[in-house]
């Protein structure tokens, strides 16, 4: 028997609990993991409080990341006692999932964990710092320079835009974060290199179709209208990764800034990442976090905390990361 969060569904209301379960129940995978850690993303949130439609079927485990150690593999690629992770692949969604202490997996979905790391600090990283590290790659790759100006980063007290400002900080960017907390969280986004703080206000009225060219380059995690004001400040040749909708996945914009200014607008996914990029990002974010990122943007709680930080997270009250102990 082991201990798991249970999502199930009564009456079109997701009901969230902590069950034991019997290890002959686990859906059925090519390497069994003893979980040491799982994190808490917006998708999760979404998930346990049933805000949003993540879960394709009940009863589901939730948890889109884990971090732990196989204890047995049907994969030559993974031997008992090899520490490994996993983030995405439709795990927490459609398969059982982080949140529990044993789950069982495709030997496709895992990467080694990295060296050099601990499962903890794997998960302090988890699917948010993946889609910073990809958001970020995507930046340089489109030619975004630190010389080239500015770069925005949105959601930036978030998970993913934690990471992106501690990222770009370390690469030399000059890193503008906006937030909606200006209050609470301008110092922690400072000491993660954010060299100056903008209101989220600023950026929820209704953008021009062009406005002043301000930013080089933008990781945005917000969409909608704050996404859509990004693109209309945007320099020419300038680059947008847009990988989140915590503001609303709509986006009332213009093709101006693209016909105009030649603005790119990069759409990144870290879901179905492909294994050698993957691998890239988490090797790079190992290089390029700072053991200080690990002390100042995380915290730690158990499974029975989860529920709680899930309806925090969908309203925007999280900073940082949240690591959940099995
Ligand atoms: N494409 C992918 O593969 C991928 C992977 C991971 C995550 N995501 C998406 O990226 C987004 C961020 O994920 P996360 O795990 O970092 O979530 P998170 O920790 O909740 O961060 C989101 C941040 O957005 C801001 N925010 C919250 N509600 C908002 C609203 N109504 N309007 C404007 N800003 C709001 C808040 O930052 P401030 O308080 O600082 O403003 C919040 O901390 C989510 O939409 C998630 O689904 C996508």
């Amino acid at each position: 028997m082991f201990k798991a969060l249970v999502l199930d569904q009564h009456e079109k209301n997701t009901i969230a609990e902590i069950r034991q379960i019997d290890e002959s129940q686990l859906p059925e995978g090519e390497v069994l993991i003893d979980v040491d850690y799982s994190s808490l993303n917006y998708k999760d949130g979404l998930a346990i409080t049933g805000k949003g439609r993540i879960v394709r079927q009940f009863p589901m485990i939730p948890g889109i990341d884990l971090a732990g150690r196989v204890i047995e593999s049907k994969d030559s690629r993974y031997q008992p006692g090899d520490s490994v992770v996993l983030t995405g692949w439709g795990v927490g969604e459609g398969h059982w999932g982080g949140m529990a202490e044993k789950a069982s997996l495709k030997a496709d979905w895992l990467v080694p964990q990295p060296q050099g790391i601990t499962s903890k600090q794997a998960m302090m990283i988890g699917t948010a710092g993946l889609t910073a590290m990809l958001c970020v790659q995507a930046l340089v790759d489109a030619g975004v320079k630190p010389e080239s100006g500015e770069v925005l980063v949105t959601g930036a007290s978030g998970g993913v835009g934690s990471v992106a400002v501690t990222l770009l900080a370390q690469l030399s960017y000059k890193v503008a974060a906006v937030t909606g907390r200006v209050e609470e969280n301008s110092e922690l986004l400072k000491q993660l290199g954010a060299s100056r703080i903008i209101d989220r206000s600023e950026f929820e009225e209704p953008a021009r179709a062009l406005e002043k060219q301000l930013w080089a380059g933008a990781v945005d995690t917000v969409g909608s209208k704050v996404l859509a004001k990004v693109l209309a400040q945007m320099d020419y040749n300038g680059a947008v990764a847009a990988c989140g909708l915590a503001g609303g996945f709509d986006l009332p914009t213009t093709v101006m800034p693209f016909i105009l200014r030649g603005v790119k607008l990069l759409g990144i996914d870290s879901v179905s990442c492909p294994y050698q990029k993957r691998i890239n990002a988490w090797n790079r974010l190992v290089e390029i976090l700072p053991e200080s990122y690990y002390q100042q943007a995380c915290r730690e709680v158990g499974l029975e905390q989860a529920v709680e930080c899930a309806e925090a997270i969908t309203n925007g009250q999280v900073t940082g990361r949240i690591v959940i102990k099995l």
